[in-house]
């Protein structure tokens, strides 16, 4: 049987760190607020030299040399992104031309912060079906651009960041080795889209899909209930990480480590005791990255394995939950 396999990871953010007291410069907040409410205490932010493909590309060569692979080895890309590059076509074919690749397929992903574990299954899904066997996937976000740095806009401008993450991921036919990924759950539930959107532009307003009336109303930056998705986070999350580990045969105390989307660590702690999953197996980057959204969990998974927390043999469960309302968990046997 053909299962697929994490050969290499990879992670970049800008240099550009924005604190809490930067924020409390431009809007009603403060340090203790932000902390409190989500542990985030820095966000990276581009600085108008660097752009998501910028970002993406650095991810995507840092994964690519860890798997000790060429560009030009991979059969194609998936990119997960809310924050695309333009408005079509997607980032991934900017990231494509930047890798030089030949010419294998590439395209754009929209499951916002579940979007790394949907890519992930579709990456999946090509090499089990045997139509490739080598897939950069790769979740990238530049948030700072779309965010209200306001009071107005203060309950969701606090809690983004920009940075990517990326992973090779290859077809593992080998018969000693039982590493790779043993099981990944995908759900979704639309009737809460306009929970935690961006509005405009769009193609849903006639006959232009903005104007300046909108903008000054700020329907074009990030909105969001923020009790709603809370809620509904600490539901969901539990609920797919046991539907995953009973897919793959595992339990919950078998796993080594829980890469939980960094949205806001209250919610991952929330989830952490309520399954009684202890703190030490729950790394987390939040503090100093922000909500990265595609890219929190590729990032965080980068950072583990080269701070050498994942081993061989070890076992990982990665869950997120995001807009859409969209959740997802992937085991894996490192
Ligand atoms: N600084 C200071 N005050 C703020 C603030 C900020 N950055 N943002 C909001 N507030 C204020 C609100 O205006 C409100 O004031 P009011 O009581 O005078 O109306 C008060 O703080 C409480 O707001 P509320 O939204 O009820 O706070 P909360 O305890 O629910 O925390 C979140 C807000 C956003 C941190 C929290 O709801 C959350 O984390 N939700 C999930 C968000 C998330 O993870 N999204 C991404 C999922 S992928």
């Amino acid at each position: 049987m053909i299962r697929s396999k994490i050969t290499g990871t990879g992670m970049y953010v800008p240099e550009r760190v924005v604190t809490n007291h930067d924020l409390a410069q431009r809007m009603e907040t403060s340090d203790e607020w932000i902390q409190q409410r989500s542990g985030i205490v820095e966000r990276r932010h581009v600085d108008g030299t660097e752009t998501p493909v910028d970002l993406a590309e650095h991810a995507a060569r840092h994964a690519l040399e860890a798997a000790g692979v060429g560009p030009d080895e991979i059969d194609g890309i998936v990119l997960a992104t809310l924050s695309p590059q333009h408005e079509f076509p997607g980032t991934s074919f900017f990231l494509h031309h930047r890798l030089g690749v030949p010419e294998i397929p590439c395209f754009d992903l929209r499951a916002q912060c579940s979007g790394f574990l949907f890519s992930l299954a579709t990456a999946d899904a090509f090499i089990r079906s045997g139509q490739m066997r080598r897939v950069l996937v790769v979740g990238c976000e530049v948030h700072s651009t779309g965010l209200e740095f306001s009071t107005r806009g203060r309950d969701t401008a606090v809690l983004f960041g920009d940075g990517a993450g990326a992973v090779v991921l290859e077809a593992n036919d080998g018969a000693d080795d039982r590493s790779g990924l043993l099981a990944i759950r995908l759900h979704a539930q639309g009737e809460h889209a306009k929970r935690l959107w961006i509005e405009a532009p769009g193609s849903a307003f006639w006959p232009e899909r903005i104007t300046k009336q909108m903008m000054d109303e700020g329907r074009h930056f990030a909105r969001m209930e923020g009790r709603f998705v809370f809620k509904h986070a600490v539901t969901r999350m539990p609920e797919v990480l046991r539907e995953a580990l009973d897919a793959a045969g595992t339990k919950l105390d078998d796993i080594d480590l829980f890469l939980f989307h960094q949205a806001n660590l209250r919610i991952n702690e929330f989830v952490a005791s309520s399954l009684g999953i202890a703190p030490e197996k729950c790394p987390s980057n939040i503090e100093r990255y922000g909500n990265c959204s595609a890219a929190s969990i590729p990032m965080l998974l980068d950072e583990v394995v080269r701070g050498g927390r994942l081993r061989p043999g070890q076992l990982v469960a990665m869950t997120a939950f995001g807009s859409g309302f969209t959740w997802a968990t992937a085991v894996v046997r490192w």
